[in-house]
């Protein structure tokens, strides 16, 4: 790593010579100047770090100080003043000045300063650069699929993205891509540079999970030896992702529904409130419209998350999506491991189209890497994929139109009554067994006009 670059801008000699000889031996690389001009001249090579005389023969302090931060607001300034004068010293931190010394002043405290100055930079940059990674793959593009469903749902998210507070909830089977869309609302909201927080409601006990997200006093149970934040407070202007929402135990929901209300929550065992501004983001691989039926969820906290509903809908109801997607991972995977695979052959294409990729666009990525990882040619042929049984139900297989026609209507009529009737009637249950979604299903009742005998 190259050593911190510091400026010593003071007109006498004798201390800019202390100055620069401790600092040089503290390993920091020094730049000198006596003048405001040529301070300002030297900044531009490149400073972490300013440490600012007061009084020069050409100019004062505070307007060096001005143009310095102007220049770029991320350089230090640490002022150097003659005389004790608090009003200096006000109006030196008011343009921005780090921090100021009094002169005479003792070295060994100006190397604290400055040490201490220089990490307050070091992690600004760091989170700075981390936030610009951790953005740059989540934008809108990241979410791969121009079918209908994927259309719209990257139109809403940007929708809800831009819009201020809004609580949002992702539904959908496991590896649809609910954490991807998570994320991408966050990063794409005007809360972008602050926190995005996450927790898996099913990985952690009750007591636990409320003191991770409500935070806790000193105190408040057996361990608690210090006063703890919980999650929703350090993602304070940001966002929180509550993964598995529909595990959260009854007594948390009444706690989050009561936030999502007010704004505000008491840490476990705390009297006073906390304010908070943070999104929240929940996500549920479960029909949480059953376990509200199941008395397992509160249907109040239900409704209140369900403002903005998004399902994300499983990769087999848009098989369109497949070459798309499959290219994006094939892309990804070639630059991460180094090949050059060029594509997947049509076959293997029809047949990676044909499955009913049970758990979603993760089971699609890990099958693209299986495939890379032992390709030997340059393109990914069907034997690169060994799916589980291609035909995912040997029913339809057997299935054949007789020569005499059918009619489809009738056929669909047929088939959604005998799922009605298997489930007796329940809805998601029968629009399953039809590889349906409830919206699709209940469509057909209408369509059909069903009612229950
Ligand atoms: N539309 C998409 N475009 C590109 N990649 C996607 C898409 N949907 C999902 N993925 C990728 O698939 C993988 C699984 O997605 P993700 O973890 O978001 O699923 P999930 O819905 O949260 O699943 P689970 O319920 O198991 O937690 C991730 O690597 C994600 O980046
Ligand atoms: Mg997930």
């Amino acid at each position: 790593m190259q050593p911190a670059a510091i400026l010593v801008v003071d007109d006498e000699n004798l201390i800019r010579w202390s100055l620069t000889t401790r600092l040089s031996e503290e390993g920091y690389k020094v730049l000198e100047a006596a003048t405001a001009a040529a301070a300002l001249e030297r900044q531009r090579e490149g400073v972490d770090l300013v440490l600012l005389d007061y009084r020069l023969p050409d100019g004062d302090g505070l307007e060096v100080l001005q143009r310095i931060k102007q220049a770029d607001p991320d350089t230090l300034v640490i002022l150097l003043t003659g005389h004790a004068s608090v009003d200096t010293a006000v109006e030196a931190m008011k343009r921005g000045a780090y921090h100021y010394a009094n002169k005479p002043f003792n070295l060994d405290e100006i190397v604290l300063l400055v040490e201490k100055a220089l990490e307050t930079t070091r992690l600004r940059r760091e989170v700075r650069a981390l936030r610009a990674t951790q953005a740059l793959p989540y934008g809108i593009d990241r979410i791969v699929g121009e079918s209908e469903p994927m259309v719209r749902v990257r139109s809403l998210l940007l929708k809800i993205a831009s819009s201020p507070a809004s609580t949002v909830l992702l539904t959908g089977e496991s590896g649809t891509g609910k954490d991807l869309a998570a994320k991408v609302v966050h990063y794409a909201s005007a809360r972008a540079a602050k926190p995005f927080m996450n927790i898996t409601c099913s990985a952690l006990p009750e007591a636990l999970l409320e003191s991770e997200l409500f935070g806790h006093e000193r105190g408040a149970f057996t361990g608690a030896d210090k006063q703890k934040r919980g999650l929703l407070e350090s993602a304070d202007g940001g966002s929180v992702f509550l993964d598995e929402i529909g595990e959260m135990a009854p007594s948390l929901q009444a706690k989050l529904l009561r936030f999502l209300e007010e704004k505000s929550f008491k840490r476990v065992g705390g009297a006073v409130d906390v304010k908070v501004d943070v999104r929240v983001i929940a996500a549920t691989n479960r029909t949480l419209e059953d376990e509200v039926r199941a008395r397992r969820f509160r249907e109040d906290l239900f409704y209140r998350l369900n403002v903005l509903p998004i399902t994300l809908p499983p990769l087999r109801e848009r098989a369109g999506d497949i070459p798309a997607l499959s290219n994006f991972y094939l892309d990804a995977f070639n630059r991460e491991f180094k090949k050059r695979v060029t594509g997947i052959t049509p076959d293997a294409m029809a047949r990676l189209q044909a499955y009913r990729w049970p758990g979603n666009v993760r089971e699609l990525r890990n099958a693209v890497e299986r495939a890379m990882l032992l390709a030997e040619d340059d393109v990914l042929g069907p034997d690169q994929f060994p799916l589980p049984s291609s035909s995912p139900n040997p029913l339809t297989e057997g299935v054949r139109l007789p020569k005499e026609g059918i009619n489809l209507e009738e056929l669909e009529r047929s088939l959604v009554v005998q799922a009605l009737e298997q489930s007796g009637w329940n809805q998601t249950k029968a629009a399953s067994l039809l590889g349906l979604n409830r919206d699709q299903i209940r469509y057909r009742i209408e369509k059909f006009k069903l009612e229950r005998a």
